[in-house]
């Protein structure tokens, strides 16, 4: 088939390196005989509302180094109604647009199958600051999140050595704790508390007592938000237990905004490319990965089915599934070398920090 007019949409929360992704997707597209490029505004909910607008070189010069993604984003609860998907669907007919590169997390990607399976080939690029999509070793936006965390935490520091405190900084990571981990090797953290990983809350506050005992002023603890409510408490009892004065800190949003590293942006780069050279070579419902340096893909059903697997989301029934298809073992040996990475990773972070 020949891709006349593909469309390209940022979708979910927005990470740094987006606009790279979007500027590789269409210079591809155009360098590669594509005659129109149309940028879908607010991911799949423009898609619906048919708002969108066509692309070309100049239209995506000076973006690289631009965080935010001028496509803007959303999350779209009308596109998961079969109704706004019909509708979507209908649009691209009209348009003519005959595939679309999807970029975001995994909502994006069942976003993108939904619609493969409505006949609009999709390809999909993980792009989110948590890098917790487990298909991918890196998703687009997690260094410079990463960078501007250690930045902050830095900053943080320097009060701390002041006044001889103890910060308690929750990250963001809602089922991955990777910027936490990351940072907290990063900037010397004195604990590093994760979702994933078992948390000895007393361990560590008689690790915090004892660095104090041995004259440390400056006490950095890193929360990631997926252990849900507990970074502020967890600042309350360090106080209360080792009489050090301690301040709970959340850097939210600010976690996905600014300029992206040169990681991200050639991460993005290689990943747009690819994402139209499958597109063009009739390839549909693929998420774009790298692994071990590698830019891959792997078929995005797959891909969901992984990460839940990692996240421990899924159903007896679907692990009875997997085995039935002979695809279990694979996967899980895939999602056990993830974890055993992450917690080589933390337990680094915790030997250097004893
Ligand atoms: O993009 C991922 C993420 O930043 C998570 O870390 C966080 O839980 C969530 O998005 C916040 O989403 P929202 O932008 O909807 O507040």
């Amino acid at each position: 088939m020949k891709f006349k007019r593909i469309g390209v949409l940022t979708s979910g929360g927005d990470a740094p390196g987006m606009n790279a992704a979007i500027r590789a997707v269409v210079r591809t597209a155009i360098g590669s005989g594509v005659e129109e490029v149309y940028g879908i505004y607010g991911g799949y909910k423009g898609l619906i509302d048919n708002d969108m607008e066509l692309l070309d070189i100049r239209s995506v010069s000076n973006i690289i180094s631009r965080g935010g993604t001028m496509l803007y984003s959303a999350r779209c609860n009308e596109f998961k109604t079969e109704e706004g998907m019909q509708r979507a669907v209908q649009v691209c007919k009209d348009r003519g647009i005959d595939g679309i590169v999807a970029i975001g997390g995994d909502g994006t990607f069942r976003g993108a199958t939904d619609l493969t399976n409505r006949g609009i080939p999709c390809i999909g690029i993980p792009a989110t600051i948590d890098n917790d999509i487990s298909s991918t070793d890196y998703t687009i936006g997690f260094e410079t999140a990463m960078t501007t965390v250690a930045d902050l935490i830095d900053k943080l520091r320097d009060t701390c050595e002041s006044h001889a405190r103890c910060s308690v900084v929750e990250v963001m990571g809602k089922y991955a704790g990777d910027i936490a981990i990351n940072t907290g090797i990063a900037t010397g953290a004195i604990a590093v508390a994760v979702r994933e990983i078992p948390f000895d809350e007393e361990k560590a506050i008689a690790k915090i007592a004892k660095a104090r005992e041995n004259k440390k002023r400056n006490i950095i603890v890193i929360v990631a938000e997926g252990k849900t409510d507990y970074a502020e408490g967890f600042a309350e009892r360090i106080e209360k237990a080792t009489g050090i004065e301690t301040r709970f800190t959340r850097f939210g949003h600010v976690q996905r905004g600014g300029i992206p590293t040169v990681r991200d942006r050639v991460t993005a780069s290689r990943m747009g490319k690819a994402a139209v050279v499958e597109l063009l070579n009739g390839k549909s419902n693929l998420v774009i990965c790298e692994r071990k340096g590698v830019i891959t893909s792997m078929d995005i059903n797959k891909a969901l089915k992984i990460d839940r697997m990692f996240k421990n989301l899924m159903t007896d029934a679907e692990y009875a599934e997997l085995e039935k298809e002979g695809v279990l073992e694979e996967m899980r040996a895939h999602c056990e070398a993830r974890a055993a990475a992450k917690l080589e990773l933390y337990k680094l972070s915790e030997e250097i920090c004893k």
